[in-house]
Protein backbone atom coordinates (compact mmCIF):
# COMPACT_ATOMS: atom_id res chain seq x y z
CA UNK A 1 0.00 0.00 0.00
CA UNK A 2 1.66 3.61 -1.02
CA UNK A 3 -0.33 6.38 0.39
CA UNK A 4 0.29 9.85 -0.27
CA UNK A 5 -0.64 10.93 3.21
CA UNK A 6 -0.12 9.36 6.61
CA UNK A 7 -2.04 11.20 9.22
CA UNK A 8 -0.56 8.95 12.35
CA UNK A 9 3.12 10.07 11.20
CA UNK A 10 2.37 13.58 13.57
CA UNK A 11 0.88 10.99 16.48
CA UNK A 12 3.84 8.52 16.76
CA UNK A 13 5.09 9.68 19.82
CA UNK A 14 4.60 12.04 23.28
CA UNK A 15 7.16 14.51 21.93
CA UNK A 16 6.05 14.80 17.86
CA UNK A 17 2.25 15.03 19.56
CA UNK A 18 3.99 17.54 21.91
CA UNK A 19 5.45 19.64 19.12
CA UNK A 20 2.44 19.62 16.72
CA UNK A 21 -0.57 20.13 19.70
CA UNK A 22 -2.29 22.83 18.70
CA UNK A 23 -4.44 23.34 22.07
CA UNK A 24 -1.96 24.01 25.26
CA UNK A 25 -3.48 25.20 28.86
CA UNK A 26 -1.50 27.53 30.93
CA UNK A 27 -1.76 28.67 34.36
CA UNK A 28 -2.98 32.11 33.00
CA UNK A 29 -6.23 30.76 31.71
CA UNK A 30 -7.72 30.26 34.98
CA UNK A 31 -10.16 31.76 37.03
CA UNK A 32 -10.38 30.73 40.51
CA UNK A 33 -14.04 30.37 42.09
CA UNK A 34 -13.56 30.88 46.08
CA UNK A 35 -16.52 30.43 48.35
CA UNK A 36 -16.29 32.94 51.55
CA UNK A 37 -18.10 32.55 54.91
CA UNK A 38 -17.91 33.92 58.15
CA UNK A 39 -16.00 32.51 61.47
CA UNK A 40 -12.47 32.46 61.89
CA UNK A 41 -10.08 29.46 60.86
CA UNK A 42 -12.97 27.51 58.92
CA UNK A 43 -12.22 25.67 56.05
CA UNK A 44 -15.70 23.52 55.42
CA UNK A 45 -15.91 21.18 52.39
CA UNK A 46 -18.83 21.42 50.36
CA UNK A 47 -20.79 18.32 50.29
CA UNK A 48 -21.98 18.64 47.17
CA UNK A 49 -18.73 18.77 45.91
CA UNK A 50 -16.12 16.91 47.60
CA UNK A 51 -12.55 18.56 47.87
CA UNK A 52 -14.14 21.89 47.00
CA UNK A 53 -14.52 24.50 50.61
CA UNK A 54 -15.81 27.52 52.01
CA UNK A 55 -13.37 29.55 53.84
CA UNK A 56 -13.04 32.19 56.25
CA UNK A 57 -11.20 35.14 55.63
CA UNK A 58 -8.28 34.83 56.89
CA UNK A 59 -8.41 30.95 55.45
CA UNK A 60 -8.84 32.97 52.07
CA UNK A 61 -5.21 35.22 53.02
CA UNK A 62 -3.59 31.91 52.74
CA UNK A 63 -5.23 30.19 50.16
CA UNK A 64 -4.87 33.45 47.88
CA UNK A 65 -1.16 33.62 48.36
CA UNK A 66 -0.82 29.69 47.58
CA UNK A 67 -2.78 30.20 44.26
CA UNK A 68 -0.71 33.35 43.78
CA UNK A 69 2.56 30.57 44.13
CA UNK A 70 1.34 28.25 42.04
CA UNK A 71 1.34 30.49 38.91
CA UNK A 72 -2.61 31.27 39.02
CA UNK A 73 -3.31 35.05 38.51
CA UNK A 74 -7.22 35.31 39.18
CA UNK A 75 -9.96 35.08 41.83
CA UNK A 76 -13.53 35.05 41.22
CA UNK A 77 -15.32 35.73 44.87
CA UNK A 78 -18.83 34.37 45.74
CA UNK A 79 -20.02 34.87 49.50
CA UNK A 80 -22.73 32.34 51.89
CA UNK A 81 -24.34 35.24 53.30
CA UNK A 82 -26.11 34.15 56.75
CA UNK A 83 -30.06 34.18 56.67
CA UNK A 84 -30.63 37.11 58.64
CA UNK A 85 -28.87 39.53 56.73
CA UNK A 86 -30.93 38.34 53.81
CA UNK A 87 -33.81 40.48 52.66
CA UNK A 88 -35.66 41.38 49.13
CA UNK A 89 -33.75 44.45 48.55
CA UNK A 90 -29.80 43.50 48.50
CA UNK A 91 -29.08 45.77 51.80
CA UNK A 92 -26.30 43.48 52.37
CA UNK A 93 -24.86 43.22 48.92
CA UNK A 94 -24.07 47.07 49.21
CA UNK A 95 -22.76 46.83 53.04
CA UNK A 96 -19.65 48.65 53.01
CA UNK A 97 -18.79 46.15 55.53
CA UNK A 98 -20.41 43.24 53.74
CA UNK A 99 -18.40 39.91 53.73
CA UNK A 100 -18.09 40.42 50.18
CA UNK A 101 -16.45 43.87 50.46
CA UNK A 102 -14.11 42.61 53.56
CA UNK A 103 -13.26 39.47 51.28
CA UNK A 104 -12.11 41.18 48.36
CA UNK A 105 -9.98 43.56 50.99
CA UNK A 106 -8.19 40.74 52.12
CA UNK A 107 -7.28 39.46 49.03
CA UNK A 108 -5.85 42.47 47.66
CA UNK A 109 -4.18 42.48 50.66
CA UNK A 110 -2.48 39.27 51.17
CA UNK A 111 -1.53 39.79 47.58
CA UNK A 112 -2.27 42.77 45.64
CA UNK A 113 -1.57 41.37 42.02
CA UNK A 114 -4.37 38.99 42.37
CA UNK A 115 -6.47 39.80 39.94
CA UNK A 116 -9.95 39.91 41.83
CA UNK A 117 -13.21 39.53 40.04
CA UNK A 118 -16.36 39.54 41.87
CA UNK A 119 -19.88 38.09 41.56
CA UNK A 120 -22.89 40.52 41.39
CA UNK A 121 -25.98 39.49 41.29
CA UNK A 122 -28.40 39.54 44.63
CA UNK A 123 -29.03 35.41 45.04
CA UNK A 124 -26.91 35.12 48.07
CA UNK A 125 -28.68 37.91 49.42
CA UNK A 126 -32.31 36.94 48.53
CA UNK A 127 -34.43 35.97 50.77
CA UNK A 128 -36.37 34.06 48.11
CA UNK A 129 -32.90 33.09 46.40
CA UNK A 130 -33.51 34.81 43.32
CA UNK A 131 -30.72 37.24 41.08
CA UNK A 132 -33.14 40.13 41.42
CA UNK A 133 -35.94 41.91 43.71
CA UNK A 134 -39.14 39.94 43.91
CA UNK A 135 -42.83 41.24 43.38
CA UNK A 136 -45.54 38.84 43.69
CA UNK A 137 -43.99 36.36 41.43
CA UNK A 138 -41.97 38.43 38.92
CA UNK A 139 -38.54 39.16 38.90
CA UNK A 140 -38.39 42.78 38.76
CA UNK A 141 -35.16 44.22 35.98
CA UNK A 142 -34.69 47.79 36.55
CA UNK A 143 -35.04 48.33 40.02
CA UNK A 144 -33.30 44.98 40.06
CA UNK A 145 -30.11 46.72 38.00
CA UNK A 146 -30.25 50.05 40.20
CA UNK A 147 -28.61 47.96 42.93
CA UNK A 148 -26.49 45.65 41.25
CA UNK A 149 -25.03 49.11 39.69
CA UNK A 150 -24.26 50.32 43.24
CA UNK A 151 -23.44 46.75 44.59
CA UNK A 152 -20.74 46.64 41.69
CA UNK A 153 -19.54 50.50 42.54
CA UNK A 154 -19.07 49.03 46.27
CA UNK A 155 -17.28 46.17 45.23
CA UNK A 156 -14.88 48.89 43.01
CA UNK A 157 -14.64 50.74 46.31
CA UNK A 158 -13.26 47.66 47.83
CA UNK A 159 -10.85 46.85 45.67
CA UNK A 160 -11.71 44.80 43.09
CA UNK A 161 -10.48 44.89 39.73
CA UNK A 162 -13.48 43.09 37.96
CA UNK A 163 -16.97 43.03 38.85
CA UNK A 164 -18.66 39.94 36.99
CA UNK A 165 -22.66 40.44 36.91
CA UNK A 166 -24.04 36.72 36.96
CA UNK A 167 -27.56 38.18 36.99
CA UNK A 168 -28.78 38.17 33.72
CA UNK A 169 -30.81 40.69 34.31
CA UNK A 170 -31.24 43.34 30.82
CA UNK A 171 -28.94 46.74 30.63
CA UNK A 172 -27.17 45.55 33.64
CA UNK A 173 -23.80 45.89 31.81
CA UNK A 174 -24.43 49.70 30.39
CA UNK A 175 -25.78 50.66 34.11
CA UNK A 176 -22.84 49.25 35.35
CA UNK A 177 -20.37 50.68 33.07
CA UNK A 178 -21.76 53.74 33.87
CA UNK A 179 -22.06 53.51 37.28
CA UNK A 180 -17.98 53.38 37.56
CA UNK A 181 -17.63 56.02 35.40
CA UNK A 182 -19.59 58.58 36.95
CA UNK A 183 -17.80 57.26 40.40
CA UNK A 184 -14.31 57.31 38.56
CA UNK A 185 -13.80 53.68 38.37
CA UNK A 186 -12.09 54.03 35.11
CA UNK A 187 -9.80 51.08 35.77
CA UNK A 188 -12.41 48.60 37.17
CA UNK A 189 -13.28 46.26 33.98
CA UNK A 190 -16.27 44.31 34.09
CA UNK A 191 -16.76 40.36 32.67
CA UNK A 192 -19.99 40.14 31.87
CA UNK A 193 -22.03 36.67 31.88
CA UNK A 194 -23.37 37.18 28.94
CA UNK A 195 -24.50 33.76 27.96
CA UNK A 196 -25.74 32.14 30.64
CA UNK A 197 -28.05 29.11 30.52
CA UNK A 198 -30.98 27.82 33.29
CA UNK A 199 -28.97 25.08 34.10
CA UNK A 200 -29.72 22.15 36.13
CA UNK A 201 -25.98 21.83 36.57
CA UNK A 202 -25.87 24.49 39.26
CA UNK A 203 -27.41 22.62 42.01
CA UNK A 204 -23.99 21.90 43.92
CA UNK A 205 -23.44 25.71 43.90
CA UNK A 206 -26.94 26.41 45.13
CA UNK A 207 -26.12 24.10 47.96
CA UNK A 208 -22.38 25.87 48.74
CA UNK A 209 -23.99 29.44 49.10
CA UNK A 210 -27.37 28.19 50.29
CA UNK A 211 -28.97 29.86 47.54
CA UNK A 212 -31.98 27.75 45.41
CA UNK A 213 -34.64 29.67 44.86
CA UNK A 214 -37.33 29.95 47.19
CA UNK A 215 -39.90 29.95 44.49
CA UNK A 216 -40.03 29.00 40.65
CA UNK A 217 -36.76 28.95 38.88
CA UNK A 218 -34.29 31.01 37.23
CA UNK A 219 -36.17 30.89 33.55
CA UNK A 220 -37.57 34.15 33.30
CA UNK A 221 -34.04 35.97 33.00
CA UNK A 222 -31.80 32.80 32.55
CA UNK A 223 -31.49 31.72 28.95
CA UNK A 224 -32.92 28.58 27.31
CA UNK A 225 -31.32 25.65 26.63
CA UNK A 226 -32.87 24.83 23.54
CA UNK A 227 -31.28 28.32 22.29
CA UNK A 228 -28.44 29.21 20.05
CA UNK A 229 -29.09 32.73 18.25
CA UNK A 230 -30.13 34.35 21.51
CA UNK A 231 -26.71 33.61 23.07
CA UNK A 232 -24.95 35.76 20.30
CA UNK A 233 -27.60 38.07 21.23
CA UNK A 234 -27.19 38.91 24.29
CA UNK A 235 -23.36 38.39 23.94
CA UNK A 236 -23.25 41.37 21.17
CA UNK A 237 -25.60 43.70 23.57
CA UNK A 238 -23.23 43.16 26.52
CA UNK A 239 -20.14 44.02 24.71
CA UNK A 240 -21.83 47.02 22.92
CA UNK A 241 -22.67 48.19 26.73
CA UNK A 242 -19.24 47.88 27.93
CA UNK A 243 -17.90 44.52 28.50
CA UNK A 244 -13.96 43.73 28.69
CA UNK A 245 -14.92 40.07 28.67
CA UNK A 246 -17.97 38.19 28.12
CA UNK A 247 -18.83 34.63 29.36
CA UNK A 248 -20.34 31.43 28.35
CA UNK A 249 -21.81 29.61 31.25
CA UNK A 250 -22.19 26.41 32.04
CA UNK A 251 -19.32 24.98 30.06
CA UNK A 252 -19.52 21.59 28.85
CA UNK A 253 -22.81 21.11 27.40
CA UNK A 254 -22.44 24.56 25.46
CA UNK A 255 -18.83 24.36 23.81
CA UNK A 256 -21.25 25.05 20.43
CA UNK A 257 -22.13 28.33 22.10
CA UNK A 258 -18.90 29.05 23.56
CA UNK A 259 -16.88 28.28 19.88
CA UNK A 260 -19.96 30.68 18.34
CA UNK A 261 -19.54 33.57 20.77
CA UNK A 262 -15.95 33.31 20.14
CA UNK A 263 -16.01 33.64 16.23
CA UNK A 264 -18.49 36.68 17.10
CA UNK A 265 -16.57 39.08 19.48
CA UNK A 266 -13.13 40.67 19.48
CA UNK A 267 -13.33 40.74 23.27
CA UNK A 268 -12.19 37.84 25.35
CA UNK A 269 -14.16 35.26 25.79
CA UNK A 270 -14.27 33.09 29.05
CA UNK A 271 -16.26 29.96 30.12
CA UNK A 272 -17.63 28.82 33.33
CA UNK A 273 -16.67 25.19 33.75
CA UNK A 274 -19.62 24.99 36.66
CA UNK A 275 -20.34 22.93 40.25
CA UNK A 276 -22.43 20.14 38.47
CA UNK A 277 -19.76 19.58 35.83
CA UNK A 278 -16.86 19.40 38.86
CA UNK A 279 -19.25 17.37 40.61
CA UNK A 280 -19.59 15.04 38.30
CA UNK A 281 -16.11 14.40 37.60
CA UNK A 282 -15.51 13.59 41.28
CA UNK A 283 -18.65 11.22 41.29
CA UNK A 284 -17.21 9.36 38.52
CA UNK A 285 -14.14 9.11 39.51
CA UNK A 286 -14.95 8.29 43.64
CA UNK A 287 -16.87 5.41 41.77
CA UNK A 288 -13.94 4.09 40.02
CA UNK A 289 -15.26 5.08 36.72
CA UNK A 290 -12.92 7.59 35.37
CA UNK A 291 -9.50 8.83 35.94
CA UNK A 292 -10.24 11.87 37.93
CA UNK A 293 -6.80 13.35 36.27
CA UNK A 294 -7.40 12.68 32.50
CA UNK A 295 -10.70 13.68 32.90
CA UNK A 296 -10.13 17.01 34.01
CA UNK A 297 -7.37 17.57 31.66
CA UNK A 298 -9.09 16.29 28.61
CA UNK A 299 -12.28 19.02 29.85
CA UNK A 300 -10.27 21.89 30.07
CA UNK A 301 -8.31 21.64 26.94
CA UNK A 302 -11.67 21.33 25.32
CA UNK A 303 -12.87 24.74 27.10
CA UNK A 304 -9.82 26.43 25.33
CA UNK A 305 -10.21 24.19 21.55
CA UNK A 306 -13.59 25.36 21.76
CA UNK A 307 -12.60 29.14 22.09
CA UNK A 308 -12.13 29.95 25.53
CA UNK A 309 -9.60 32.68 26.58
CA UNK A 310 -10.50 31.79 30.49
CA UNK A 311 -11.67 29.17 32.17
CA UNK A 312 -13.31 29.49 35.14
CA UNK A 313 -12.71 26.13 37.00
CA UNK A 314 -12.89 24.20 40.35
CA UNK A 315 -9.90 22.48 39.05
CA UNK A 316 -7.77 25.29 38.47
CA UNK A 317 -5.45 23.50 41.33
CA UNK A 318 -5.25 20.06 39.59
CA UNK A 319 -5.13 21.47 36.21
CA UNK A 320 -1.86 23.46 37.12
CA UNK A 321 -0.14 20.53 39.18
CA UNK A 322 -1.03 18.29 35.79
CA UNK A 323 -0.01 20.53 33.35
CA UNK A 324 3.30 21.17 35.46
C1 LIG B 1 -25.67 33.12 40.74
C2 LIG B 1 -24.61 32.25 40.21
C3 LIG B 1 -24.76 30.89 39.97
C4 LIG B 1 -23.51 30.42 39.58
C5 LIG B 1 -22.64 31.51 39.55
N1 LIG B 1 -23.34 32.63 39.94
C6 LIG B 1 -25.91 30.01 40.18
C7 LIG B 1 -27.22 30.37 39.62
O1 LIG B 1 -27.34 31.17 38.69
O2 LIG B 1 -28.20 29.87 40.16
C8 LIG B 1 -23.22 28.99 39.26
C9 LIG B 1 -21.81 28.55 39.38
C10 LIG B 1 -21.65 27.07 39.47
O3 LIG B 1 -22.63 26.28 39.38
O4 LIG B 1 -20.50 26.65 39.64
N2 LIG B 1 -25.89 34.34 40.21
Amino acid sequence: MYLQRRNRILRQSPAIRALVAETILSPDDFIVPLFIVEGKDVKEEISTMPGYYRLSLDQLAREVKELWSLGLKSILLFVKVPDELKDNKGTEAVNPDGLMQRAIKTAKNSCPDMVVMTDVALDPFSSYGHDGIVEGHDIVNDATVDVLAAMSVSHAIAGADIVAPSDMMDGRIGAIREALEESNFTKTGIMAYSAKYASCFYGPFRDALDSAPGFGDKKTYQMNYANRIEAIKETLMDVEEGADIVMVKPGLAYLDILREVKDAVTVPVSVYNISGEYSMIKAAAKAGFLDEDKAILETLTAFKRAGADLIATYFAKDAVRLIG
